[in-house]
């Protein structure tokens, strides 16, 4: 029987390290029930739609300055998201801010991955390097990752998948975030993908 996948638009500002452990996940059959069909970025120079170019999926920016205002811009992007049918949308280091106008769009259709263990060092202000600079500064002792759905609450939403990741004597924040990557992000997002895609395909 032929299958129907979630048609999964990706939502990045930067180096896409994420977007491609979505593409891989995909080619080498981890997510099964899902396909990317589109990139979306906030940022025209972003090196994650070089990686969307080489794995032949449609690339589009949509720059938050260029607009108006937020609710210009927002429904720009719905309109993309729109034209392009998409049933879940991945924030994968999307560093522009979306509003409840956006969010109540589309419930239990967004997923976003934070490089901490939410609720530790989450919500307004942690995103990136920060998240890192302060669990350091913290002095915890082990750090990790969290795939959510996202509602209008910065961090706030369910919790879909968790992964913990130690923090060893001399990191820095770039090894700590690098690491948090490779043992955490890289693995939960294409799982946490798969599972809610899975949801989606069985209704469509
Ligand atoms: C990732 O560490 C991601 O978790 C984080 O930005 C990085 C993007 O890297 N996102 C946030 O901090 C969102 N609050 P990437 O572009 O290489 O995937």
């Amino acid at each position: 029987m032929l299958k129907n996948k979630a048609r999964i638009c990706v939502f990045v500002s930067g180096g896409g390290t994420n977007l491609q452990a979505l593409i891989d996940a995909q080619k080498s059959g981890i997510i099964k029930n899902g396909e990317i069909v589109l990139v979306l970025s906030s940022n025209r120079e972003a090196y994650a739609l070089e990686r969307a170019k080489k794995a032949d999926i449609q690339g589009v920016s949509v720059v938050k300055k260029e607009f108006a205002s937020q609710l210009d811009f927002e429904n720009k992007v719905i309109e993309i998201l729109e034209e392009n049918k998409i049933d879940l949308i991945v924030l994968a280091g999307f560093m522009t801010i979306l509003t409840e106008h956006f969010t109540s769009k589309y419930p239990k259709r967004i997923i976003n991955v934070h490089p901490a263990l939410i609720p530790s060092f989450c919500g307004k202000g942690f995103y990136g390097l920060h998240v890192h600079e302060a669990a350091l500064s913290y002095g915890v002792k082990v750090t990790g990752a969290t795939v959510h759905f996202v509602n209008e609450i910065p961090d706030g939403g369910e919790i879909i998948l968790q992964k913990a990741v130690k923090i060893r004597k001399g990191d820095t924040p770039e090894v700590l975030q690098r690491r948090v990557m490779e043992q955490a992000e890289w693995k939960i997002l294409p799982k946490a993908v798969e599972l809610v895609s899975k949801d989606i395909a069985k209704n469509k």
